[in-house]
């Protein structure tokens, strides 16, 4: 039932590739496939892709974002983007504190957190991305570290902001593995997640928040994730490159 109050959202994180013309290649592909979806449809691309992406699908049923976004509105931050500059092109959606980001460059709850209160204050929505290591699963930690990294992310993020926040859960030991969560225990981890929410906030905000799941989800395992109560869409990885598979995943979420 409160299913019905979120919209599904399917967003593909295409991560670092495609260049700026196979980026156009690619949503030409979608943008037929996903016409008459009943849910939100994201494309999540690099940098140098976002004007091309945003030119592609104008006029479209599919969302822009960018994979990350520094805290500062700009200044001596080599190699960074900074969200009044994704304001100032327009694009609707930034992924944030991804585990790749978190893993490989170094990112930390707490500047995760910075970087959502700036894409928040910049008019943006944001993706934000919490998940557990398989070391920590094992150790049975996995509903202490979302919660943490849940609450750390939202600090001085207010009820009204917190409209404009998705969070994926995707366990680290899913990403591009091929190794999926069972549908129970993604649903288990988004219900967490949804309750540690409305510890902060309220149910209400919580029963509106939209909690995607992400880590190996395929054009044959959405539809069973898709179905759990508390999972409301997809972060879709290696899936999302192809549209055969993203539309398959896409009307798994329409239904
Ligand atoms: P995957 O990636 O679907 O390739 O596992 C998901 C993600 O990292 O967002």
């Amino acid at each position: 039932m409160n299913k019905a109050l979120r919209k599904a959202v399917i967003a593909g994180n295409w991560k670092m590739n495609k260049t700026p013309c196979e980026a156009r290649e690619l949503l030409e592909a979608i943008k037929p496939l996903v016409q008459n979806a009943k849910c939100d449809v994201v494309a999540c691309v690099p940098f140098v892709d976002l004007q091309t992406a945003l030119d592609a699908t104008a006029g479209s049923n599919i969302g822009i974002g960018a994979e990350n976004c520094h805290w500062e509105a700009s200044g001596a931050y080599t190699g960074e983007i900074s969200a009044p500059m994704l304001k100032a092109m327009s694009v609707p959606y930034v992924i944030i504190g991804h585990s790749e980001r978190r893993t490989y460059f170094g990112e930390t709850d707490v500047t995760v957190n910075k970087r959502v209160r700036a894409a928040l204050d910049n008019g943006l929505t944001v993706i934000l991305c919490v998940g557990e290591y398989l070391e920590q699963r094992e150790q049975g930690i996995t509903g202490e570290v979302v919660a943490l990294q849940t609450k750390i992310a939202l600090q001085g993020v207010s009820a009204d902001e917190l409209k404009r926040v998705i969070i994926a859960y995707e366990p680290v030991w899913a990403i591009g593995t091929g190794k999926t969560a069972t549908a129970e225990q993604a649903n288990e981890v988004c219900a967490l997640i949804r309750s540690t929410v409305a510890g902060l906030y309220s149910w209400a905000a919580a029963n509106a928040l939209t909690i995607q799941y992400g880590g190996s989800m395929n054009a044959q395992n959405a539809a069973e994730l898709l179905d759990q109560p508390d999972v409301d869409g997809g972060l879709i990885g290696g899936a999302s490159l192809k549209p055969a598979d993203f539309a398959e995943i896409v009307k798994a979420a329409s239904r």
